[in-house]
């Protein structure tokens, strides 16, 4: 078991060091993830305060808005301050709120990663993820073309997203993959597999939905008690839980609010004992 820090540090395809603790842009755009978000204003204040707070690590996506989120990312914190690495993904299409439809084929990721490029205002990817695997598309194809946008010096790592231990092999025999971001948290840990092939790998994993879209930091959350007895809130101890799991995870908690964040952030402070870690792990 690991001890969470503020400076617990891990380097994202061996030359990115990051602090685990990220920040998710899901978030930013307006409601179902489309279109622009009521309060623009505070977006641009979540995402500057998120930096000054010593996150490093950001994840968005083209389909966030789409466009939104990479937009609002730009204009809050460009031009970057250094060592700030920004994730972006491609492989989701959007026609409509809520609406998520993978296309894979190489030239729409290639138009995707061009639009990102834009969009975050740089001139490289630190890294683009496969968002969804699209099963009518060879995965090699999917692969190939952003490790040929490596190639061009327009991408410098490559991850995925959702996906099994065996897709995950699969795609490492394609390309050198660096991250994969499956959805895991305290109370779905239908991805425990890929998180431990991850560990074993030394590839990160970025569980999305940390704190299950806000659940498990609600007052009846399943980790009120251990919170009360920590001196803690339920968000904290659901992502101190996340980063003690493994020295790989680098959780991406979302948040429109300013107050959350700050308290998210506070988990990186938070140390669980064995015994903690033991009754939170019998709560899936
Ligand atoms: N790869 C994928 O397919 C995929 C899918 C989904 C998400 N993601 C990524 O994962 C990131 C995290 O997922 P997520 O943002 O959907 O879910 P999440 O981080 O588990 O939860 C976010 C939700 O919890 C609320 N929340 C956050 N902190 C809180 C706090 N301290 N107290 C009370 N409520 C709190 C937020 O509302 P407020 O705004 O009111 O704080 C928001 O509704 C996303 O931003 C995205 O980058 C990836």
């Amino acid at each position: 078991m690991t001890t969470a820090q503020l400076d617990d540090i891990f380097s994202i395809g061996g030359d990115l060091p990051v602090h685990r603790l990220g920040y998710g842009a899901m978030q930013l755009p307006g409601p179902g993830v489309w279109g622009e978000p009521a309060d623009r204003d505070g977006a641009l204040r979540v995402v500057r305060a998120a930096v000054e707070q010593g996150v490093d690590f950001i994840d968005t996506a083209d389909s966030y808005g789409p466009f939104v989120s990479e937009q609002i990312i730009a204009e809050a914190l460009h031009p970057y301050p250094e060592g700030l690495v920004v994730a972006t993904k491609a492989g989701l299409t959007r026609q409509g709120p809520g609406i998520w439809t993978p296309v894979g084929r190489p030239a729409y990721l290639r138009q995707q990663v061009e639009l990102s490029l834009r969009h975050l205002r740089v001139e490289r990817i630190d890294l683009i993820q496969l968002h969804r695997i699209d099963p009518d598309v060879p995965l090699a194809d999917q692969l190939g073309v952003f490790a040929e946008l490596r190639d061009e010096g327009k991408v410098r790592h490559i991850g995925v997203s959702e996906v099994s231990v065996e897709e995950l092999r699969a795609a490492r025999e394609i390309v050198d993959v660096v991250t994969v971001q499956n959805l895991y948290n305290l109370t779905d840990r239908k991805s425990q597999d890929v998180l431990d092939y991850a560990t074993a790998e030394g590839i990160g994993f970025i569980p999305w939905f940390p704190i299950a879209t806000g659940d498990l930091a609600a007052p009846d959350s399943p980790v009120a008690d251990i919170a009360r007895e920590l001196d803690a809130t339920p968000s904290q101890v659901a992502l101190a839980w996340l980063l003690q799991k493994s020295p790989v995870v680098l959780p991406i908690p979302g948040t429109k609010s300013v107050d959350h964040l700050t308290e998210n952030l506070g988990a990186a402070a938070l140390t669980l004992s064995d015994e903690d870690m033991q009754r939170l792990d019998a709560l899936a």
